[in-house]
């Protein structure tokens, strides 16, 4: 098949190219965008056209794969490709695997291929421990759109309803300041017909004491030795919430987003992003233009808070995962 199409991605093999589904615009249009170039691909990773820590690692190969079909250096290009997001461990760990392949478009299609596998395999590792019928609170995006496919934390999900016939009704957080819980979460799983419920971010600490949720469940940047979990900025204090009221909180993500060479939370790399997407919602200013503005685009939640780390490997303990890499 010379085409390979996903709901982020379709890739035109033969013709040396791809396109990515630009979730800037998403749910308003469903826009598709061209990568010709490798500076195609990191522009989209930069402006999160594309976001989320898997899906990341493969517009990145994807990246490094039209820099060789076109002839280019594809050294500079992985180093350009390094330098568009600090945070997410799937893009070092997928362009290691592009600068040691001998066939960047055959390595490109296993990372792809891989991705969508993963996530079915974790997604039922961790649909075993939901009940049949139960309210899962989840933050950001961590679904098919952060994904080549399936989810990873929303795969859990997918899983439950249609691999084991659960009824799961989930809650998302809007996610400030860019929205990903609202227009992402919100978009994919009401197309696949899952029931979801929009909250504010500051509802979280409500929704936890009213007993009204199952479970957490969460997706994952960075993964440290020690269990610690980098995740899109307001995990951490859902996780100390989820503590106080004893409300399981789990990390579902693929072994290939634990980094074999950062030993604790402390070390891991945070994102800081520009201050505008802080000061505007959807393009439009919400502050005065004079004041200053923090954009942390992640936090880092400590092992003690998280109940399990579900990956394609099994459900672990958070002191389990050094084993897995
Ligand atoms: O800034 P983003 O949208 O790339 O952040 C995404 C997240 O934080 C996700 O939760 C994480 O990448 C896991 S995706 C399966």
């Amino acid at each position: 098949m010379t085409t390979y199409e996903t709901l982020t991605l379709r890739v035109h093999w033969e013709d040396g190219y791809f396109e990515i589904l630009d979730q800037t615009r998403l749910p308003q249009e469903e826009v598709w965008r061209e990568c010709r170039t490798h500076e195609d691909a990191a522009e989209a990773i930069e402006n999160l056209r594309v976001r989320g820590a898997p899906l990341i690692g493969a517009v990145a190969a994807l990246g490094v794969w039209v820099a060789h079909e076109r002839g280019e250096d594809v050294h500079r290009a992985i180093d350009r490709l390094r330098r568009t997001r600090p945070t997410a461990y799937n893009l070092f760990w997928a362009l290691k695997r592009m600068e040691r392949a001998d066939d960047p478009r055959r390595e490109a299609e296993r990372i792809l291929r891989e991705d969508a596998e993963t996530n079915r395999k974790l997604g039922d590792h961790g649909a075993d421990l939901l009940p049949d019928e139960c309210t899962v609170l989840t933050h950001c995006n961590a679904g098919a759109l952060a994904c080549v496919d399936w989810g990873t934390a929303l795969g859990v999900v997918r899983s439950a309803v249609f691999h084991q016939d659960k009824d799961v009704h989930v809650i998302a957080t809007e996610t400030r300041p860019v929205q990903q819980g609202a227009r992402l979460t919100c978009w994919e799983l009401t197309r696949d017909g899952i029931p979801v419920t929009l909250i504010a971010d500051t509802a979280v600490g409500y929704v936890l004491a009213s007993g009204e949720v199952d479970a957490v469940i969460v997706g994952a940047d960075r993964i440290a030795l020690d269990g610690s979990v980098a995740n899109k900025i307001g995990t951490y204090q859902i996780a100390v919430l989820a503590d106080r009221h004893d409300v399981p909180f789990y990390v579902a993500a693929p072994t290939s987003t634990i980094d074999p060479e950062t030993e604790t939370g402390d070390d891991i790399p945070i994102e800081e992003r520009p201050e505008d997407e802080v000061k505007t919602v959807q393009g439009r200013p919400i502050a005065p233009e004079e004041v200053k503005a923090r954009n942390p685009a992640f936090d880092v939640t400590p092992p003690e808070l998280i109940d399990a780390i579900i990956t394609e490997q099994g459900v672990v303990k958070p002191d389990e995962v050094a084993d897995l890499v």
